[in-house]
């Protein structure tokens, strides 16, 4: 069988209407607007309410993507959700997003690669869609972080937000879709931002509870040099491995870990700042949910179209990266 190439066919994004703004951090935390703001670009964050878990708002991005596409939940051979954040630890989150939205003949399994989770799915089923071995697959990359942030660390808990957006793929024709994709990780740098507590090798515990184990520790500084580094890396090769140049890529969508960390990586490429797209302001850092999020956003506003070719990078937790390249 000859082979596909796989593309976007629709997306969607959801995320929670409670707002965690700057100034009420600065009632929680010893911080202001003004670090806050300048040394990250976020001015608010979307909280999830106590009552709202994770595979809620994968389902209803997950249902927008699949109209947007055209399809029926019944189409979708395998669901990939992308979560470090899950609403347990089995069932599996994208298994819980099947049974909600009734997509009966899919795998329903998830990916743990934090921030990068969203490329590690795109890059898995790009594989499965052009060999034959699946038609449409749905990636979703979903998150409730601010349930495993610690609110009286400072450094860490004015970063993250929650929110999930959702991608249908499928055969699109020759020339369009994903041009290149890569995915990398490097788990010798598995202590600069993790969450010990809770799985087998600590287990759960009352001092795993007040040593606070279950939240996610960062050592955000030095996160920083290796993201920049990896982000700008591997979209370098993927824009060449495409058979393109800088100049070809229309618009960059970056994880949105930090502002400051989406201009350095500009720099390096050498692209302007108007072709790099942020929501950071309103959003935070939403691990896997921030690209796709970001390119719904670009979608409904028409940034992205039919023929408009994007780059993609992502940093996360592992530490893992990754980059793709998609023609529209
Ligand atoms: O999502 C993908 C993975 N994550 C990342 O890639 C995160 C990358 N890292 C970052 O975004 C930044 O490192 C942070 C935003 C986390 C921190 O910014 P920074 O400029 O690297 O600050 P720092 O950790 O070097 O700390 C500088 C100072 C420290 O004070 P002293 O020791 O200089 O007195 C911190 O205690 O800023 C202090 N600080 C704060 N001050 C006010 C740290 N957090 C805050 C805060 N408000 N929220």
């Amino acid at each position: 069988m000859a082979e596909q190439n796989a593309g976007i066919l629709g997306m969607g994004h959801s995320y929670p209407e409670g707002i965690l703004t700057n100034a009420d951090l600065e009632k929680i935390v010893d911080t202001s607007d003004e670090w806050i703001t300048t040394r990250t670009g976020i001015k608010q964050r979307h909280k999830a309410a106590e009552n709202e878990y994770t595979s809620q708002f994968g389902a209803a991005a997950a249902r927008q993507a699949i109209e947007r596409a055209g399809l029926n939940p019944e189409d979708i051979d395998i669901i990939v959700c992308a979560t470090t954040t899950p609403d347990q630890i089995m069932p599996s989150t994208g298994a819980l997003i099947q049974k909600e939205i009734g997509a009966v003949n899919a795998a329903g399994m998830d990916v743990f690669a934090a921030c990068s989770g969203f490329l590690y799915g795109i890059t898995m089923v790009e594989s499965m869609i052009r060999t034959g071995q699946i038609k449409y697959a749905l990636v979703i990359g979903a998150e409730v972080l601010t349930k495993y942030v610690d609110y009286t660390d400072r450094s860490t808990c004015v970063i993250f937000g929650d929110g999930a957006g959702a991608a249908v793929l499928g055969p699109v024709e020759a020339g369009k879709g994903i041009l290149a994709t890569k995915i990398k990780s490097d788990g010798r740098y598995d202590e600069q931002l993790y969450a010990p507590g809770g799985g087998t090798k600590y287990g759960t515990s009352h001092e795993t509870i007040d040593d606070r184990m279950h939240f996610f520790k960062m050592k955000g500084n030095e996160l920083f040099k290796i993201a920049v580094r990896s982000m700008a890396d591997i979209s370098v090769e993927m824009v060449g491995k495409a058979g393109l140049t800088i100049d070809d890529i229309d618009i960059v969508i970056p994880h949105q870990a930090n502002q400051r960390i989406t201009d350095a990586v500009a720099q390096r490429l050498g692209i302007s700042e108007d072709k790099v797209y942020s929501n950071i302001a309103e959003h935070g850092n939403t691990s896997s949910a921030s690209i796709p999020i970001a390119m719904d956003e670009c979608i409904q506003s028409g940034k992205i179209k039919e023929g408009t070719t994007v780059l993609l990078t992502a940093f996360g937790g592992g530490v893992t990266w990754g980059g793709t390249v998609i023609r529209f």
